[in-house]
């Protein structure tokens, strides 16, 4: 039985598997399962609108087949709209893209919605807020990146701590009611030093790459460091 993104608890643990190995996946999606995160963070690059290509919706069912966790996808591409459907039907649970990426925003995300998923909308570090003011309603989540998209492994931006704490406000004053309160997803660098002070600027998602995925330690030990990170 796959999990809502309505359903989950905060604050999550959304393991990018951009630093994972490859040549074992499954292994690593089980191991990141077994240790308790919430979901899995997938990120698609295309070469165009990032520096960097990653994958498509082939992994995505791959990593469907692999965990009943709801699956994130992170669209790092340029036209998403054309490519909704299928990461959709590759078995995603939630859908982000990029505001820069298309002048069609209000539209992909009703195409997202229109499956039956959580859809929301990526900021890069420098787009305003103002973006998500106009489509609130139809957001289940905000993902503000908090390190320019591309790359995993990067130091998170420290300016970033404002922003994050402006969009809780800009969602608060809305007095939205539980299940139509978008979530506050934050990307990039988020590992035990910088986990603590983004939820205490109000974020509730935390994709964390290299911070669970790593040669230098064991997946479980990675989110055990991030979770008393946060407890602490
Ligand atoms: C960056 C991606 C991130 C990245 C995070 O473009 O969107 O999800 O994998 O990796 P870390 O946690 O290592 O910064
Ligand atoms: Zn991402």
């Amino acid at each position: 039985m796959r999990t809502s993104v309505r359903q989950l608890a905060t604050p999550a643990i959304a393991p990018s598997i951009l630093t994972a190995d490859f040549g074992r996946l499954r292994s690593q999606i089980q191991e990141a399962e077994a240790a308790g995160v919430e979901l899995i963070h997938l990120d698609v690059m295309d070469g165009q609108f990032v520096p960097n290509i990653s994958f498509g919706p082939l992994v995505v069912s791959a990593v469907r087949e692999a965990t009943n966790l709801p699956i994130d996808v992170h669209l790092m591409i340029a036209t998403p709209e054309n490519f909704i459907d299928a990461f959709a039907e590759a078995g995603a649970d939630m859908i982000s893209f990029h505001t820069e990426a298309t002048p069609h925003v209000h539209r992909t995300l009703q195409q997202i919605r229109n499956h039956d998923i959580a859809a929301g909308l990526a900021l890069n570090p420098a787009t305003s807020l103002t973006a998500t003011g106009e489509v609130l309603d139809l957001l289940d989540f905000v993902l503000l990146m908090t390190v320019n998209p591309g790359f995993g492994g990067q130091a998170f931006i420290p300016e970033m701590l404002d922003k994050i704490g402006r969009l809780r406000e800009m969602i608060d004053a809305r007095n939205l009611e539980d299940g139509k309160r978008p979530l506050i997803e934050v990307d990039g660098g988020i590992k035990r030093e910088t986990i603590r002070p983004a939820f205490d600027a109000g974020a509730e998602l935390f994709v964390c790459g290299s911070s669970v995925f790593s040669e230098k330690h064991h997946v479980s030990e990675g989110v055990s460091a991030l979770r008393s990170a946060l407890s602490s």
